[in-house]
């Protein structure tokens, strides 16, 4: 990979599915692994731009300045900003965390509260931002693909089926609540699995060192 040659595209934080004009359902990212990711390409000299695609981060997340970005509030949005940010000699980050479900039906007016009633909402499965892009990927030259996987169970081995089914180069798992990572939420502990049926342990490392050595390694490898 030549210095400058790549475009960096990074997916952080949360999306929203509204349920009415004051209700959403999503989750609680904060975007720290996203943005730190996103901040080392801007230091690293393979990239010639760097893309932060983002949902509802906390505060200090939200902007990264020298990138470009953009910012989505829905999985669709999200979705929609990724397939128009891809292209030959890319890495896309998909650090992520999109709302899974979306409410079948929108209400355009507050609900209101029924005093001793319980509210049903039925929702809906919201685009697979990995698998929507897998068909225009195999288009394109030189695009990796990294995803994430936080799984509480069976670790290896669900990370392995997601990177199948998602179509990823690599798949970066980690175990929640896992308690010797349990430093605050800035500690994490990475296993990077490659569809070369390589695998590394990275961490128990601050989520800033990580992103620096999760780059590190991806670009070594695919270089
Ligand atoms: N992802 C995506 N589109 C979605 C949901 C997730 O592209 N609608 C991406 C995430 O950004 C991550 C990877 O898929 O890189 C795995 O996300 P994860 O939440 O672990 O898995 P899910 O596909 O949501 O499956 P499950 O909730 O059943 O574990």
């Amino acid at each position: 990979m030549k210095s400058k040659s790549y475009k960096l595209i990074v997916t952080a934080g949360p999306t929203r599915e509204w349920i009415d004009p004051v209700r959403f359902i999503s989750n609680p990212s904060t975007g720290q692994t996203g943005w730190e990711l996103a901040w080392s390409g801007l230091y690293d000299r393979h990239f010639r731009e760097v893309i932060f695609i983002h949902g509802a981060c906390s505060e200090k997340y939200m902007e990264l300045d020298g990138a470009i970005n953009i910012s989505v509030d829905s999985t669709n949005e999200m979705a929609q900003a990724v397939k128009e940010s891809i292209g030959s000699k890319s890495l896309l980050f998909m650090a992520a965390a999109p709302a899974d479900y979306t409410p079948v039906e929108f209400l355009t007016q507050k609900k209101k509260k029924e005093p001793g009633k319980n509210l049903k909402i039925e929702f809906k499965p919201t685009t697979d931002i990995l698998k929507s892009i897998q068909g225009c990927a195999e288009q394109l030259h030189d695009f990796y693909r990294v995803g994430f996987a936080a799984e509480t169970q069976d670790l290896k081995k669900n990370a392995q089926i997601k990177m199948q089914t998602k179509g990823l180069d690599y798949i970066c798992a980690n175990k929640v609540f896992k308690s010797e990572t349990g430093f605050g939420k800035h500690r994490n502990t990475l296993m990077v699995l490659g569809k070369d049926g390589s695998s590394k342990m990275l961490g128990p490392y601050p989520k800033k060192v990580l992103a620096k050595d999760l780059l590190k390694y991806i670009l070594d490898n695919i270089n």
